[in-house]
């Protein structure tokens, strides 16, 4: 065969293939497509007000897009307790929790070393600008806040993993610690998306923070973990702050108390007929969760140890 008839063989080959194997489709397609389903919908635990049912098909739970493939890989069916399909693909059952929201929320870490006291005026050099810029627009200033809140997670995550695999040893499970925390930010992140769009400049602006940060405190990481774990736990304690102020407005009537959105109301196992300010208490919860967890790693290495010496609180929540 010449060269250009195999060329004309294989393109018809792939034109054939094509739609086989790449195709997607949908026995609910069109009927989301046409506004179908919406978010409250898929939620085990919200109810579907009709008004939302229009909303985001895309974020379809188990079942709702068929690809066509060859490879096998089936998705498991997830139920929850009570048999009833489980909705959402980007968090499962045993992924949820209930939120301990008993932990003291005013506690600080007093900065007695140089080190405490630099981070310490990191953190407080950092907060200002985002304080002015933002006042009292709380949700805006959440989303934001997320998006860094869940990268010391995985940074400090990813370098224990190398480190892991680089000598050979175990990392007393701090690795799973460090992830579960970057998720469990990234997931307030999804919260929050839900309640307020933002705009293009927020956008622009989340875009060049990650990149300064991400590096930041990547190489502050890799210089001295103590450090950075220090830095993250003063973050944590300003997460803290921003939220109760954020709570304080929800409660003067300054900020409206809306409904929860259904993902908060899956995630933290909220009632029903939960709101707002139910999901900021939970979020500030985790936060005085994550501020205890980085100072503990830091206090550890501080003490001339090292991370693995202690098992790591996985699924500190
Ligand atoms: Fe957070
Ligand atoms: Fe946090």
């Amino acid at each position: 065969m010449s060269h250009n008839g195999a060329v004309k063989l294989s393109g018809t080959l792939l034109r054939q293939l094509r739609p086989r194997i790449f195709s997607v489709s949908s026995s609910y397609g069109n009927a989301a497509g046409a506004g179908g389903i919406g978010i409250r919908h898929w939620s085990t635990a919200a109810s579907p007000p009709a008004s939302e049912e229009k909303k985001a098909p895309q974020a379809a739970g188990e079942g709702k897009v068929v690809i066509s493939s060859y490879w096998g890989v089936t998705p498991a069916r997830v139920s929850k307790a009570d048999g009833s399909p489980w909705r959402w693909n980007c968090f499962r059952p045993w992924e949820t929790y209930t939120a301990d929201v008993s932990i003291d929320v005013k506690k600080h870490h007093i900065a007695s070393t140089f080190m405490d006291k630099f981070a310490y005026w990191t953190v407080q050099t950092l907060k200002y600008p985002t304080y002015l810029f933002f006042q009292r627009r709380h949700m805006c200033h959440a989303l934001l806040l997320e998006t860094v809140a869940a990268v010391p997670g995985m940074v400090g995550g990813m370098l224990l993993h190398c480190k892991s695999l680089r000598r050979f040893e175990q990392s007393g499970g701090w690795i799973k610690a460090l992830l579960e925390e970057a998720e469990n930010e990234r997931m307030h992140l999804m919260t929050f998306i839900e309640l307020s769009k933002p705009q293009w400049y927020e956008r622009a602006l989340v875009f060049a923070v990650q990149g300064l940060f991400f590096n930041a405190y990547f190489f502050t990481y890799l210089a001295s973990p103590k450090l950075a774990h220090r830095i993250t736990g003063y973050l944590e304690e300003e997460a803290v702050n921003s939220y109760t102020e954020f709570l304080n407005d929800i409660e003067n009537g300054k900020f409206e108390n809306s409904p929860a959105p259904a993902i908060a109301i899956d995630y933290w196992r909220l009632p029903p007929d939960a709101r707002l300010k139910d999901v900021i208490t939970v979020i500030r919860a985790d936060e005085a969760h994550h501020r205890d967890l980085n100072h503990f790693a830091s206090d550890i290495q501080c003490q001339g140890h090292e991370l693995k010496e202690y098992p790591a609180p996985i699924g500190y929540h």
